[in-house]
């Protein structure tokens, strides 16, 4: 029997240098886009992909992501003494949300390096990772997409998406052979191989590994065997290499539109666009951008 996937790890010990100054002091993840932090989307995302159990890897000056997730006593004490019943409800339902661990990267030496730190915590089981600069808009959520596509091998799968080539270096990037998959229809791949941050001329495929992965335990070991990668860091694409040597790996092309909101321009799109979805702020705020003079 295939088992179930069950934890969720989000690295969250990054130091945002992408988003400088706002990233100074305030960690990346807790950047608003709209009214809600950046982690809450991914974490919201597996919670709706039946992901209870969230492991957060933070670093220094993260505790503020903790304490989003906490009771906040002082805030709920003064919406319910102002009888502010819908502002303490979004209050609670954010404590409220999932179990929650966390975990200490101590110093920020890739993302390889980050997904171990959760060994302890994760133990023998397969598990997801998520990205929440990665910020996914989609009717099925794409780690539930993933998910799908595990449910039915039990291999390892990352989410690919196609880039085109002038920004193909900034990601991981496969060599990979479709397969026909009874529900995934043409996107499914079975993964031949994997280069980090390739140079737009050496990259195998315009296929780009977005922030969400669902791995076998045996990740672990293959991010203990690699020496350091691309930038001097102990990559995840590396060891995913690494894993393709003993087990299949399978990479799907997910449905859905994907914001890169840990770079400014990336992060004022998804601003727009989720902000005009917004049924409370959307009409006001189209009319608003009708008006500007473009
Ligand atoms: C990381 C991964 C990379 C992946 C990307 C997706 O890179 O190392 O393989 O394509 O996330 O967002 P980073 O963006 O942290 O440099």
């Amino acid at each position: 029997m295939i088992p179930k996937v069950r934890k969720a790890v989000f690295p969250a010990a990054g130091l945002g240098t992408r988003f400088l100054p706002a990233t100074k002091a305030m960690p990346k993840e807790m950047l608003p886009l709209v009214d809600k932090p950046l982690i809450q989307y991914g974490v919201e995302e597996a919670i709706h992909s039946g992901i209870q159990n969230i492991i957060i890897v933070t670093g220094r000056g993260k505790s503020s992501i903790e304490d989003h997730f906490d009771v906040s006593f002082e805030m709920e004490q003064l919406l319910s003494s102002k009888n502010k019943k819908e502002l303490l409800q979004v209050v609670q339902s954010v404590s409220e949300m999932t179990n929650l661990a966390y975990t200490r990267q101590k110093q920020a030496l890739g993302l390889g390096h980050a997904v171990l730190q959760a060994k302890e915590l994760v133990g023998p089981e397969p598990f997801a990772v998520v990205l929440s600069d990665d910020v996914i808009d989609a009717g099925v959520p794409c780690l539930r997409q993933l998910l799908d596509v595990y449910d039915f091998y039990g291999a390892s799968v990352v989410a690919l998406m196609e880039v085109p080539k002038d920004q193909i270096s900034a990601y991981g990037v496969v060599d990979a052979e479709p397969i026909s998959h009874v529900a995934g229809g043409d996107r499914l791949y079975r993964i031949r191989n994997l280069v980090e941050k390739p140079k737009a001329e050496e990259a195998p495929s315009n296929l780009a590994i977005i922030g969400r992965y669902v791995l076998t335990p045996e990740i672990f070991g293959s991010i203990e065997s690699i020496e350091p990668g691309s930038g001097g860091e102990l990559q995840l694409t590396d060891a995913l290499k690494h894993l393709l040597r003993s087990r299949p790996i399978y990479g799907y092309k997910f449905e859905g539109s994907r914001y890169d909101a840990g770079d400014k321009l990336g992060f004022l799109k998804a601003t727009v666009e989720f902000g005009l979805k917004r049924h409370d702020l959307g009409g006001p705020f189209r009319e608003y951008l009708k008006k500007l003079t473009l």
